[in-house]
């Protein structure tokens, strides 16, 4: 079975071709981050309009790249929602049109559910059930999964997301955008223990997240000491003390939904899940408290179509295929 994915919820315009669930034949991602940059930060009109002109160009890309033609797809599917309308309606419409054109089923994939997905696309996937820990830039959610249409979430971010507050700490240093992977080439030659940044904790909610404060802490910080600007040294020590507030916060919540489920697989996804500290740290407290791992490849954790096509995959193993006059949703 050859499936189809289409990827389009924020600024990625992404199709990819997946067989069986997990073997990726191609994986072609049209990022935006050109077109934002100038802003800070996606700005929806325009994200919708270049999803616009790239879709039939990344769909025909990767068709080519998985040397197929139309005719060799079993099914599609897309990215539903959650993301900002006018992206998803774009890869949504798409993937009807393409539904109905070759009269083949289309799935419509929860984009979150599709990032915990992506270590299926690995020689060695996980067992059900795992604890997953979703970071992207929209959410920071951590869930208790035992199937791919069972999946429970246990805590999220009551504020920003993690990846939210690498892209606005980010903007604090100048560092322009997208944030998480400038911070982390800044912070690799700084000291983490530099500054004393906050842990936020919610009284009475072990598996909640909080990221605003951390954020507000850092601005403060620069308003007081605007010096630290000037330095690349100091700036390279506040980024490196930033991103280990944010792991720790991080890999503490996951490995208590862990322990609290008595679960012994833990599964990390989304772009914050390409951050290099955040893996090592990861790595080491999982094999120090005995779960087993998950982290998909760097390219596997951004967003892609792959990780679509493969949650669309195991969907349609289970259930039915989605009447073609769905619609799209933001929030979910
Ligand atoms: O999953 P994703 O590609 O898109 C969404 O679904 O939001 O995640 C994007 C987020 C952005 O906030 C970006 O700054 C962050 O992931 N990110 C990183 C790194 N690479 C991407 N954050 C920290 N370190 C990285 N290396
Ligand atoms: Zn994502």
């Amino acid at each position: 079975m050859v499936v189809l994915g289409i990827e389009t919820s924020c600024d990625e315009t992404a199709a990819a071709v997946v067989e069986s669930g997990r073997r990726v034949l191609a994986n072609v991602v049209a990022t935006q981050f050109d077109l934002h940059a100038q802003y800070g930060g996606v700005v929806p009109e325009l994200a919708a309009r270049r999803h616009q002109e790239n879709i039939v160009p990344v769909i025909r890309a990767a068709l080519a790249e998985a040397n197929i033609g139309l005719q060799d797809l079993s099914a599609i599917a897309a990215t539903q929602g959650p993301g900002l309308i006018g992206a998803l309606v774009i890869g949504f419409a798409v993937a009807k049109s393409l539904a109905y054109a070759l009269q083949i089923p289309l799935v419509g994939v929860h984009h979150l559910h599709a990032h915990l997905a992506a270590p299926f696309l690995s020689p060695t996937p996980p067992r059900f059930p795992f604890i997953a820990l979703v970071v992207s830039g929209g959410h920071t959610n951590l869930y208790y999964v035992t199937g791919f249409r069972q999946i429970t979430l246990l805590g999220r971010s009551r504020d920003d997301a993690a990846g939210e507050a690498f892209d606005k700490v980010a903007k604090l240093l100048g560092l322009g955008y997208p944030g998480g992977i400038a911070i982390e080439r800044l912070a690799a030659a700084g000291n983490p223990q530099a500054y004393p940044l906050p842990r936020p904790r919610i009284a009475g909610e072990p598996l909640t997240f909080s990221y605003s404060g951390l954020k507000t802490a850092v601005a403060v910080l620069l308003r007081q000491q605007p010096e630290i600007l000037a330095s690349q040294a100091a700036a390279a020590d506040l980024a490196a003390s930033f991103q280990a507030a944010v792991v720790d916060s991080l890999v503490s919540r996951a490995l208590l939904a862990a322990q609290e489920h008595r679960c012994p697989r833990l599964v990390v996804a989304g772009g914050v899940a390409a951050n290099a500290r955040l893996r090592q740290v990861l790595q080491e407290q999982a094999q120090s408290a005995g779960l087993e791992l998950f982290l998909p490849p760097l390219s596997l954790c951004t967003d892609n179509a792959a990780m679509v096509a493969a949650l669309g995959y195991h969907l349609l193993q289970e259930g039915q295929p989605l009447d073609l006059r769905a619609d799209v949703f933001a929030r979910g």
